[in-house]
């Protein structure tokens, strides 16, 4: 419905909230949470019975860096080929393409548990062609019993949760079902849950995020990919929403009808988000590898990460990536800085270990809110 009187949106908000309200102010953009053609793709398996396509759908739930989506996939009842779209890349937000690396492992992690559960044995062969170095995996199918697995049934369920979580210790037993999870060659994951450790990390995240802020470019190349209004998450189908930020119901509707906010003031919302939210839990995870650079063991690496997010996920845990120390450990790394950031880190692993991703896990107060995804018509060829 449209707005019959020209009202400005902060006159609307100001006249007060409420869902009616919301309703008048459709037309201004304004978009409910999980709904359109831009979640879709979360009615999974949404009738779909052919095992290589139902594993397609499921590769494209996986998590990805700021939701970027850096996949495309070629398909035949024998095996899925799986290719870097590298031109969704962050810029200076992931220079080195270490994250976007990550990312296509996760989703080879869902396209491999979506497999082993709908009767194919899937193998996985990375960078199967050395001359092409954005084919990054190629995973056989094979015909086979299919198999019970908790993790392939939270697939659909898992969503990164920005919100507060309760400050406790996590439940007895899923430390060591973590550690159980991690069994791909070279990636280990420190758990952090000291308090000294942990006080730790948040102080450092909250510099980092600091630090990614005054850093102009590498903040603006991150923003770019934040969806504000409906025209735009719907035309593209991707990167980071409000309704994902994990504010609650009224800030978050506020937002939606406000101006774009420029990028001094959406740092200063990340740095309080940051802290008031996003370092609250049971504990952090820091995921590292032998070869930080390599990118077999970025997506290594990221299978893991999407395997703890779906085991969290089944046990009614949430988790969040809190990246920012990673982030700019490459940024000091491309513009040849002297290592601050990558220097913490290493302190927090010990020598011989290079991260690739941290995060935090906990109980949360609410459920997450879904992200956008593409259509498979979008990413296949
Ligand atoms: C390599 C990588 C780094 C990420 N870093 C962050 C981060 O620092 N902060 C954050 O809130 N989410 C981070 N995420 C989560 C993504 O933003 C999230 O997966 C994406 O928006 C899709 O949402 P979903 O996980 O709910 O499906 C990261 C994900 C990946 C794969």
């Amino acid at each position: 419905m449209k707005t019959t009187a020209p009202l400005s949106r902060r006159a609307l908000l100001r006249a007060g909230g409420g869902a009616a309200l919301l309703l008048m102010v459709d037309g201004c953009g304004y978009y409910a949470e999980g709904s359109g053609e831009a979640y879709a793709p979360w009615k999974f398996p949404d009738g779909e019975t052919r095992p290589e396509w139902l594993a397609v759908r499921a590769a494209l739930l996986a998590a990805s860096p700021h939701n970027t989506q850096p996949w495309l996939f070629s398909v035949s009842p024998q095996a899925v080929d799986v290719f870097a779209a590298l031109e969704r890349n962050l810029g200076p937000m992931d220079s080195l393409r270490r994250e976007l690396h990550i990312g296509l492992g996760c989703a080879v992690e869902n396209l491999v548990r979506a497999a082993r559960a709908n009767g194919r044995e899937a193998t996985v062969a990375w960078m199967p062609e050395p001359a092409d170095a954005t084919h990054v995996a190629r995973v056989t199918l094979q015909p086979a019993a299919p198999r019970q697995d908790p993790l392939y049934d939270a697939l659909a369920r898992r969503h990164t949760h920005r919100g507060v979580y309760v400050n406790g210790p996590l439940p007895a037993g899923v430390e060591q079902q973590l550690q159980v999870l991690v069994d791909e060659p070279d990636v280990r994951l420190f758990l952090l849950t000291s308090s000294g450790d942990m006080e730790r990390f948040r102080t450092e995240t909250v510099r980092a995020t600091r630090a990614i802020v005054e850093d102009t470019e590498m903040h603006d190349a991150g923003d770019a990919w934040v969806r504000y209004f409906k025209e735009e998450l719907e035309r593209n189908r991707d990167g980071a929403t409000i309704d994902a930020t994990g504010l609650d119901w009224t800030t978050r509707s506020a937002s939606k009808l406000l101006a774009r906010p420029d990028p001094k003031t959406s740092g200063q919302y990340w740095i309080q988000g940051t802290e008031a939210r996003q370092l609250t839990g049971s504990a952090f995870g820091i995921l590292a590898t032998r070869e930080r650079n390599d990118r077999i063991q970025q997506m290594r690496g990221g299978r893991v990460y999407q395997r703890l997010h779906l085991y969290a996920t089944s046990v009614g845990l949430s988790m969040q990536p809190l990246c920012q120390l990673p982030e700019r450990q490459d940024r000091e790394e491309q513009l040849g800085l002297a290592s601050d950031f990558g220097h913490v880190l290493g302190e927090l692993t010990g020598p011989g270990w290079g991260v690739q991703m941290a995060f935090r896990m906990g109980v949360s107060w609410d459920e997450p809110l879904l992200s956008p995804r593409r259509p498979l018509e979008w990413v296949t060829r």
